[in-house]
């Protein structure tokens, strides 16, 4: 491999780039996790989620990926054989129906063109159909990372609310979670699943479910098996700072320092950055004379874009050409969508340079691959971000 100079360019929608100032905080000595230092710094990371999170309500956290905090959300709050009503809106939305049907759950999946977040209307059609209460669970992810589009999570919640229907909402924000506004405790979500390596820009290895009173009440009757992922002895545990088995100590560390990083800038300023960043990507897409997966303005995703290839182009020969020449990494399109889409990861640890190279790279890469687009997407991304500059809430 010839030498590369300069820093890579990870602009997949995660794992995102980690900042200098986390690596530092994971470096440190590995400690004793059943000694007194270790139950100070537990329990700064469980209350400080509380504030990523936006919930009063305790946060669980795992050693393991998103997959496996998707599946603790379901174990620990259903039985077998549960109803649980779900929608099609990409790739990890039926990914979480596979590992559904795998427990053997019954799901209702609606079906969906991903290109459209849940459709906040079904939702109210289908609880109100289910007068005797079958469905015991709607799950919905919240930024779909397949595809760019951010299902309506407040109001989900409002039509089951409005149809008076006792269902828990379970919410996948993997890669929502410290970027896109989310509201756990403001949109009454039951069970909110997240994960280190998006927003909270860490590396892979920690799963999150924050849970409401009522997803607590609900496991104490759930009889799903769960050992590992079993919320009773983590809780249990992490009252007196400590957990059931060997947490990851040192991921804690940077996660301790991302949190005091998310909360020095704020989150509403943080939600405003990303929004901006999705705009300023969309508009340099628009100029190239390219499509966007996602069809509904109000669902555009502020954490990544996702790239229609013209037809007949192919976008992961696109993609490899980037790579190397640039020394950048661009998200795959995931199943039906490989081949056909790139994805452009605005996320994390990132600011406006960050974003105009990251569109210099795509747009060399376009005119190097013969991919058929007009010039001018960086100028319309970098105008944008000029004219349009963010007012910090402090
Ligand atoms: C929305 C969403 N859900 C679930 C997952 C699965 O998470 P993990 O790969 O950490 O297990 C991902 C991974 O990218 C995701 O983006």
């Amino acid at each position: 491999m010839p030498h590369k100079s300069g820093r890579h360019f990870l602009q997949i929608p995660g794992p995102t780039n980690v900042p200098e100032r986390v690596l530092r905080a994971l470096s440190q000595p590995t400690m004793d996790h059943r000694g007194p230092e270790f139950a100070k710094l537990a329990r700064e990371v469980l209350s400080g989620l509380q504030g990523v999170f936006l919930t009063k309500s305790p946060v669980i956290i795992y050693p393991g990926s998103g997959t496996g905090a998707w599946e603790a959300s379901l174990v620990n709050t259903l039985s077998p054989g549960d109803k649980i009503l779900m929608f099609e809106t990409g790739h990890f939305a039926t990914l979480w129906r596979d590992m559904g049907t795998r427990l053997g759950f019954q799901i209702d999946f609606v079906a969906g063109d991903w290109r459209h977040g849940a459709d906040p209307a079904v939702v109210y059609a289908k609880l109100a159909d289910d007068r005797d209460h079958q469905i015991k669970a709607v799950a919905v992810v919240h930024n779909e990372t397949s595809t760019g589009v951010v299902s309506r999570i407040a109001d989900v919640r409002r039509q089951i609310d409005a149809a008076r229907h006792p269902a828990l909402l379970l919410v996948d924000t993997i890669s929502s979670l410290g970027s896109i506004e989310y509201r756990h405790d403001d949109w009454g979500v039951d069970v909110t699943v997240g994960c280190s390596q998006k927003g909270l820009m860490l590396p892979p290895g920690l799963g999150f479910n924050a849970i409401s009173e009522k997803a607590i009440a609900a496991s104490k009757t759930a009889r799903m098996p769960r050992a590992y992922w079993d919320w009773e002895a983590m809780l249990r545990d992490n009252k007196a700072g400590f957990f059931p088995y060997t947490p990851s100590t040192n991921l804690l560390y940077g996660l301790r320092e991302a949190i005091k990083m998310i909360m020095d800038e704020g989150l509403e300023n943080i939600f405003a950055r990303h929004e901006r960043f999705g705009r300023a990507t969309r508009a340099a897409v628009k100029a190239w004379g390219l499509d966007i997966v996602a069809q509904n303005p109000d669902e555009y995703s502020g954490v990544l874009t996702a790239v229609m290839m013209p037809e007949g182009r192919d976008a992961d020969a696109f993609r490899q050409i980037v790579l190397e020449r640039f020394d950048m990494s661009l998200g795959t399109g995931l199943g039906k969508l490989k081949g056909k889409v790139f994805r452009i990861g605005h996320l994390g640890d990132f600011n406006d340079l960050m974003l105009a190279g990251t569109l210099g790279g795509v747009e060399m890469g376009l005119a190097l691959a013969g991919v058929p687009h007009k010039a001018g997407g960086v100028l319309a991304a970098l105008d944008m971000l000029a004219s349009e500059s963010l007012a910090p809430v402090s």
